[in-house]
């Protein structure tokens, strides 16, 4: 296996997910039981998960779900979908089968630490910036200028974790297109597509502007269903997914059967679960407008333009890492300080942290939030 670093988040998760009183920043929506799921479907799928034989599923992904799936696409037929255990897997082999020794990527930071420890594992890397002082855009001259004559992908994923950024459809075609110019592989990570505050700014699938580009997504994120870990790529390039296939045959072979069937099952009511998703969030996020009002001395407050997490600035002079640290062992209150983000390839903001919008009942952690900083005012 490829030499890589600690994943600071899931490192601090390991410590903390599942022991602080309150998460505050979750980066998946308020997850559906398995009942409320099974409620959405078809009979017929239903009966098939309650009948299905626990056996082996293709390397490629259950045809069926496959076929789901690429109803999701524009020019995407079933055949130019590869499943994996969740995004992180897909992540991993697609840069290990893109990458070699020689090569280079570009990467937009900040970013999921993946996104960039993966490929800097494997070869050289330039990072791009989003820029916190101007809305995090992100300047397309930049990731021109950053392209070297063997740089085989450029890598970004919009709505950006953790700054909740979507750029403007007509820049992110602009850079499918520049892409496509330098013979480079567009690797988009779109897992939290769907969840965009105006529907308006949803970007296109990267998959559908380039036959070379590869758009990433999985049901964990807009849909709120982590526990199947079923991700996957969606790439027209036919070469390209028959290395990639070949390459899961040494990591997880094939997908959970039962999980497959419900990842079927989900995105047939993907337009019903995004709604309620999206209902949750328009819900949730006066309440954190209230709080950071409150607050507002300490806090700069801006709502993500999409996803279900928010990147505030923190301008205690104790900084965001004190802070978070104090406040999950102090309150319970468990938040992602900018430690986190940090990016080997650009500088990127100390003064941040994450907060998660998308989990039900969010007033309860604001509550114990609230109450720790009221008690050391
Ligand atoms: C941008 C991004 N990509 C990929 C992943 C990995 O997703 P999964 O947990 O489904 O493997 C995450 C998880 O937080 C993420 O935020």
């Amino acid at each position: 296996m490829t030499r890589l670093p600690d994943f600071r988040l899931e490192t601090y998760f390991s410590r903390w997910e599942f022991t602080a009183r309150h998460h505050l920043t979750a980066s998946d929506v308020q997850s559906m039981t398995l009942s409320e799921l099974l409620a959405l479907a078809e009979d017929k799928d239903r009966d098939t998960f309650e009948n299905l034989s626990l056996g082996y599923t293709e390397t490629f992904g259950d045809p069926a779900l496959r076929e789901v799936i690429a109803q999701t696409y524009e020019h995407a037929d079933a055949d130019d979908v590869l499943c994996f255990a969740g995004a992180e897997e897909a992540l991993y082999v697609a840069m290990n089968v893109l990458l070699d020794a020689g090569d280079h990527a570009v990467v937009v930071t900040p970013n999921y630490q993946a996104a960039e420890t993966v490929p800097l594992a494997l070869c050289e890397v330039t990072g791009v910036a989003l820029d916190p002082d101007r809305d995090w855009a992100l300047d397309l001259d930049k990731v021109a200028a950053a392209i070297r004559p063997n740089t085989r992908v450029v890598s970004v994923n919009f709505p950006n974790n953790p700054t909740g950024k979507v750029i403007d459809a007509a820049d992110f075609t602009a850079l499918a297109r520049l892409c496509d110019e330098r013979g480079i592989h567009l690797f988009s990570d779109e897992v939290y597509r769907g969840l965009e505050r105006d529907p308006a700014r949803t970007l296109p699938q990267a998959a559908d502007l380039s036959e070379r580009a590869l758009s990433l997504n999985v049901t964990s994120k807009s849909l709120g269903l982590p526990g199947l870990r079923i991700g996957w790529i969606t790439c027209r390039d036919r070469e390209l997914r028959s290395r990639l296939e070949r390459a899961k045959h040494y990591t997880t072979i094939c997908n959970s059967a039962p999980s497959e069937v419900l990842a079927r099952i989900a995105l047939k009511a993907r337009e019903t679960i995004l709604a309620r998703n999206g209902a949750l969030i328009a819900a949730n996020l006066p309440v954190f407008e209230a709080f950071f009002a409150e607050f507002a001395d300490d806090f700069e407050w801006q709502a993500p333009d999409g996803g279900c997490v928010a990147y505030p600035r923190y301008h205690g002079a104790d900084g965001v890492e004190d802070l978070c640290t104090r406040l999950v062992a102090e309150a319970g209150v468990l938040l992602l300080p900018a430690s986190i983000y940090r990016s080997e390839l650009t500088a990127t903001p100390a003064d941040r942290f994450r907060i998660g919008i998308g989990r039900r009942n969010p007033e309860e952690g604001l509550a114990a939030f609230a109450e720790w900083l009221r008690g050391r005012r």
